[in-house]
């Protein structure tokens, strides 16, 4: 798998330092408290069960899904549900946990609808950002690295399901794109 990776933009280390910093400050500013952690599906997992393990407060976990690319690497601006959460969320503090902001469609949506549930705090992490093909009108609290417009793998996302289980972050070679 790795022989299909063009370049390494962080390794396994800085990822752990990275999740390690941002568990540190969400414990700080939630100290006392309980957080109910969202993972988006599928692509914050891994991220998600490395750093709730990294908060020193309480913490629930619950997952929505909701459409991605598919197969193509570039967003089709609509959001659709596709799991919807388990729990009720009404006056807990909310932790959305979401690998990658690039165009902010799905945080947008995804804040607005939780919004509506009545949170008694609501809050975003993302591990990624990718401003510069931002047209939604949203922001991270915690944010771990920003990027700039790369496609990119690993820890946990994907292109076309596939790379999730790769420890680093990546950028594909182009030949992944062409093989299907
Ligand atoms: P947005 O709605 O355009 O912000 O898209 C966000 C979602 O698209 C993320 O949750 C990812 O699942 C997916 N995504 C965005 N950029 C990438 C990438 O570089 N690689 C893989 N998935 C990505
Ligand atoms: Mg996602």
């Amino acid at each position: 798998m790795d022989n299909l990776i063009k370049e390494v933009l962080y390794t396994e280390d800085q990822i752990k330092e990275k999740v390690r910093e941002l568990a540190k400050q969400i414990s700080k500013d939630y100290e006392g408290k309980k957080v109910l952690c969202i993972g988006i599906l599928k692509g914050s997992v891994v991220f998600l069960s490395d750093i709730i393990r990294e908060m020193d407060v309480e913490v629930e976990i619950d997952f929505m899904a909701v459409s991605s690319y598919g197969h193509s690497t570039k967003s089709s601006g609509v959001v659709r549900i596709l799991k919807d959460l388990n729990y009720d969320i009404e006056g807990k503090d909310v932790l959305i946990i979401e690998d990658i902001i690039d165009t902010g469609t799905t945080l947008k949506y995804l804040c607005e609808y939780l919004k509506g549930r009545k949170p008694k705090t609501l809050k975003v992490c993302c591990l990624l950002d990718k401003p510069e093909r931002r047209n939604a009108d949203i922001k991270s609290d915690y944010t771990g690295f920003v990027i700039p417009d790369y496609f990119i793998v690993g820890y946990g996302i994907d292109y076309a399901d596939r790379f999730r289980q790769l420890p680093y972050i990546g950028v594909p070679k182009e030949e992944v794109y062409s093989d299907k």
